[in-house]
């Protein structure tokens, strides 16, 4: 494995750990990423010995180019040089009181090391010292699993969740990152553990679903959180989706499915996380509002709304952000359904500058949610539909040239309502704003300010506040 550690610090290091005459090894994630081709910049390094006298030591033959930082408590210490991170660690045996993360540790063997480790594909180890530089120490078939695309603990995986039960979550997010297969008794012990997520904080448990909705394909990680039960426990509105009823021979479609169906449609065409976010909580207000009525069949009348009212909460208790990111997926959630509306209708020029109005700098964002929502069987339909979009998308191109109503600002302002007519601020104030408003987005006046003020003056009049 020498070819994969040409870097100049791996030979720094080996220096170092030869000068402790400590056995010493890069290990876990780089390791894992050497072998899956992805170029890594943080390195960890393991030595049967002192970790901390390591990083000095590495620091000092690297002078000033580097920067080290020592965590005493930890026992570890970290070197950065340009943009390497290299992690220094003794190896530790852990074992785990039942109801804490926290591990009692002491010094240990690689052995040890590596059996306390989450998984056989994070376990493997590669020698530093001299003689034996390049060595792959893999004692629990990393490779192989690798190769198998497999996941799996290294010991017994009740003994590796129940150690650290953030590991079921991560199991799941390497399966849907990797493409890779949970090997069934790691499946089986995280059914069996899940329970056990409840000592994990929420910002972690946060953390590793991000790193599912980035994935390619999050649908695969969401498949194992609902069949290995930890969905109910951590994300039970997204469960509340699952299930077809059918009723005097009527059916409604599998929403957790069809929701899955979204959000990897949606991969495809972004990488920005929130909109996932929007994809997966789109119909998530579904489950409250859906009702049988024997003339109409399921609805799901204001689910949409429903859905935007519930993500404060959902965010706030998910340890999410709270602020403008929450507040644009809410946005994509209220606005998934309008330009799917104009495309059953006519599509009007003033249909089309409300939805700009709305939607402003973000129109692109819920088209692309939009078509993702259109996961019909029915090619026919598929087709039709996806037409609609192009003509809808180009009506989209020719208001905003025309009209300006993306970023639109009224001309008028409520102050300049009220110093004209005499008014305090009251209703009618506001009355008068939305008219004119109304009146181009309608298209009755131009967004212009000569034709909103002599609309202001036209309102006023009808309202009774302005005289002829
Ligand atoms: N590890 C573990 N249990 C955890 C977290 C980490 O056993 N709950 C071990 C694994 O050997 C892992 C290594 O610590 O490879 C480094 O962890 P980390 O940097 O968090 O993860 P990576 O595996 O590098 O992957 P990623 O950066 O994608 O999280």
């Amino acid at each position: 494995m020498k070819e994969f550690l040409q870097d100049k610090i791996f030979s720094i290091i080996s220096e170092a750990a030869d000068e402790q005459q400590q056995e010493c090894y890069v290990i876990g994630g780089y390791v894992r990423d050497i072998f899956l081709k992805r170029p890594s910049k943080d390195i960890d390094v393991v030595i049967v010995g002192s970790g901390i006298e390591l990083a000095k030591r590495v620091a000092a033959k690297l002078g000033k180019k580097a920067s080290l930082s020592i965590f005493k408590n930890f026992g570890t210490a970290q070197v950065k040089l340009n943009d390497l991170e290299v992690e220094f660690v003794g190896a530790r045996k852990e074992s785990y009181l039942r109801d804490s993360r926290n591990p009692i540790v002491e010094d240990g063997t690689l052995e040890d090391d590596q059996n306390r480790r989450d998984f056989t594909i994070n376990a493997m180890a590669i020698c530093l010292n001299k003689d034996r530089f390049g060595e792959l120490v893999d004692p629990f078939g990393g490779v192989e699993d690798l190769k198998n695309f497999v996941i799996r603990t290294p010991l017994n995986p009740d003994i590796t969740f129940s150690d650290d039960p953030l590991r079921m979550m991560r199991g799941i997010r390497f399966s849907a990152q990797l493409g890779f297969f949970l090997e069934s008794n790691t499946f089986d012990a995280i059914a069996r553990n899940k329970e056990r997520i409840e000592i994990i904080t929420k910002e972690r448990i946060a953390d590793e679903l991000n790193k599912i909705m980035m994935s390619r394909k999050p649908s695969v990680g969401f498949i194992l959180l609902e069949k290995t039960g930890l969905l109910e426990l951590i994300f039970p509105e997204v469960l509340a989706l699952k299930g077809a009823e059918t009723k005097d021979g009527v059916g409604h479609k599998d929403n957790f499915y069809h929701t899955l169906a979204v959000l990897d449609g949606l991969c495809e065409h972004t990488d920005n996380l929130w909109l996932r976010w929007a994809a997966l909580l789109h119909d998530i207000g579904k489950p409250r509002t859906k009702r049988f009525d024997s003339r109409l069949g399921w609805t799901f009348h204001n689910h949409n709304f429903v859905g935007e009212k519930m993500i404060p909460d959902i965010f706030r208790k998910m340890k999410l952000p709270t602020n403008e990111k929450m507040k644009y997926v809410q946005k994509m959630v209220t606005l998934h359904m309008r330009p799917i509306v104009l495309t059953e209708d006519e599509v009007t020029d003033s249909a089309i500058r409300r939805l700009l109005f709305d939607a402003g700098d973000d129109i692109d964002d819920l088209m692309m949610l939009c078509e993702a929502d259109i996961t019909s069987k029915n090619q026919e339909k598929v087709k039709r539909y996806k037409s609609n979009f192009l003509l809808v998308r180009q009506k989209l191109k020719e208001i905003e040239e025309k009209d300006k109503v993306r970023n639109f600002q009224p001309p008028i302002s409520g102050q300049e309502i009220m110093e004209t007519f005499n008014l305090p601020a009251c209703a009618t104030v506001g009355d008068i704003k939305m008219r004119i408003k109304d009146a181009i987005l309608d298209g009755i006046i131009p967004n212009e300010y000569a034709a909103a003020q002599a609309y202001m003056v036209q309102v006023a009049k009808e309202l009774g506040v302005a005289n002829d």
